[in-house]
């Protein structure tokens, strides 16, 4: 808490000041764009230099268009595993840019140097080109950023290099009018990689001045191979019962194919004939696997006609808390039709898993804790709407919770069933564009007040407290801020 409220006091006291009162020089930037789907993970390095003593506060400037399609950044120092304290600032009138400030651990002195890593993943940010495919065409998506990174300070070397998927890329921009930054060839291509750069000696260029007399927009066109997924709605509930030492998940699905519209009628035929050839069209989905957790039984999966049988699971027993193994489910799920581009696909996926897996009591706070996951991972999928709801057993008291990420809503209600004489207290959560990053465990601690005959299913489970104590100095949560609802 403390140290939270003195870096938000140290804004106030310099607020855009700190920016030009500390200077650095960025020796070298290097941005990689892993092209991907509707998800697109940026890592940009900024070797940086001290221009002066005591500079410990580095900020990083973004673009409008690259602001709006970010749903999660990062910054750490190269080769560190910890992140470091990253204070969105939001728009800056004077730069017409967004910018964020990372705290360094330790102030540098004059000269010193450091290698930061920040990274992004953009959602949403590629399009199908064109927008319409025929059943058994390739899919081709686009994607276009800046050209130049842009920074408040100044900037010796910096290059971009776009990782397409395959050697196989359509078309690339070049960029024109470069002599100022470079005499060689503005943009290379070496395999699946096409590089934009080295360009040098770049004055402090997160300014209009800069932006209107030098950025332009380049776009990569290129092949995917895979469906381009989005969830428009992942609502999950997750249901605690210590009765049945039970822990409920419910996800209500909306998948959406998101790459080119299907043109012309789907053929059954046709997309049979292409499986038997193992062949399958990029842009359709026709299965897809997930990783459930270990342990789990009853698993469903229904959609609007009901039970979906040709799925598959692969169930794995619970696992102890460290162990190594990979310990999840397998399931294959294949949905009762192939999905094709601009098609939607609703389901529902169920199971039950040993409260024991995720829970445990707290002697020390004399609380239950227990660990839900905000989602399953889909991979490579964007979730536009996600709806956490966890509904604690009957009567449940000082109900605190530990977020990984800050939610757009957070509340508490009761919940009345009818068995129920006093109600559930529930947690409802919502959230904006989920991504990889964002596959994490909300834990919720809550006292049952008739604990004596109710503490039994869950067994004290002290090497796990260990475990939860590491994670939690391992993630970046803000205990003291998102703590009370
Ligand atoms: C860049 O991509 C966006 C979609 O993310 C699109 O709306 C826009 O027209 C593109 N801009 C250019 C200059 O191609
Ligand atoms: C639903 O399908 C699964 C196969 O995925 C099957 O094992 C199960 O028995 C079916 N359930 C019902 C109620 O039909
Ligand atoms: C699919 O769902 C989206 C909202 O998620 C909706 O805008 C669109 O019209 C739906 N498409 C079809 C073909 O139903």
């Amino acid at each position: 808490m403390s140290q939270r409220w003195t870096l938000l006091l140290l804004g106030l006291l310099a607020p855009s000041f700190s920016f030009a009162s500390q200077s650095f020089e960025n020796t070298a930037i290097v941005r990689t764009v892993e092209l991907g789907g509707s998800l697109v993970h940026v890592t940009t390095t900024y070797a940086v230099k001290a221009l002066e003593a005591g500079s410990s506060v580095y900020t990083i400037a973004l673009e409008q268009q690259q602001k709006e399609r970010t749903s999660w950044a990062e910054a750490k120092i190269k080769g560190q595993s910890n992140a470091l304290e990253l204070q969105d600032l939001g728009y800056d009138e004077e730069s017409n840019t967004y910018l964020y400030d990372v705290h360094l651990p330790k102030a540098l002195g004059t000269d010193a140097s450091i290698n930061l890593v920040f990274e992004t993943v953009e959602t949403h940010a590629t399009y199908a080109w064109p927008p319409t495919a025929r059943q058994e065409d390739e899919q081709k998506l686009k994607y276009n950023t800046s050209l130049f990174i842009i920074s408040p300070y100044h900037t010796a070397v910096q290059r971009t290099k776009f990782k397409a998927p395959s050697n196989r890329v359509v078309a690339w921009s070049t960029p024109e009018n470069l002599d100022a930054f470079t005499l060689e060839n503005p943009v290379t291509k070496s395999g699946a990689t096409i590089t934009y750069g080295p360009y040098s000696n770049i004055s402090p260029s997160a300014n209009a001045a800069f932006i209107g007399a030098y950025q332009s927009t380049i776009g990569i066109h290129y092949f995917y191979d895979y469906p381009v997924l989005a969830i428009s709605e992942y609502k999950r509930a997750a249901e605690i019962s210590h009765w049945g030492a039970n822990l409920n998940i419910e996800d209500e699905i909306h998948l959406r194919n998101a790459g080119p519209k299907l043109k012309g009628q789907f053929s059954r035929l046709a997309h049979q004939t292409q499986s038997f050839y193992q062949k399958s069209s990029p842009h359709v989905l026709s299965s897809m696997n997930l990783h459930l957790p270990a342990g789990i039984s009853n698993a469903y999966f229904l959609d609007l006609n009901g039970n979906v049988s040709t799925s598959h699971l692969r169930s794995t027993p619970s696992v102890a808390r460290n162990a190594k193994a990979p310990h999840y489910s397998l399931f294959e799920m294949k949905p009762r039709y192939p999905i094709m581009g601009g098609w939607n696909y609703s389901f529902t996926l169920g199971w039950d898993s040993p409260l024991a897996d995720s829970g445990s009591w707290d002697a020390k706070a004399q609380k239950y804790v227990v660990a839900v996951p905000v989602m399953t991972l889909f991979p490579s999928t964007v979730i536009d709407n996600a709806e956490l709801k966890i509904v604690l057993p009957e009567g449940a008291t000082d109900v605190d919770v530990i977020t990984p990420f800050p939610a757009s809503v957070a509340a508490i209600s009761n919940h009345v069933t009818y068995l129920d004489t006093t109600g559930r207290p529930t947690l409802n959560f919502y959230y904006k564009t989920l991504t990889d990053k964002h596959n994490q465990v909300v834990y919720v601690t809550y006292k049952v007040p008739f604990s004596a005959h109710l503490k039994k299913p869950l067994a004290v489970a002290t090497a796990f407290m260990g475990l939860f104590t590491l994670a939690l100095a391992g993630r970046r949560v803000n205990l003291s801020l998102h703590r009370k609802l």
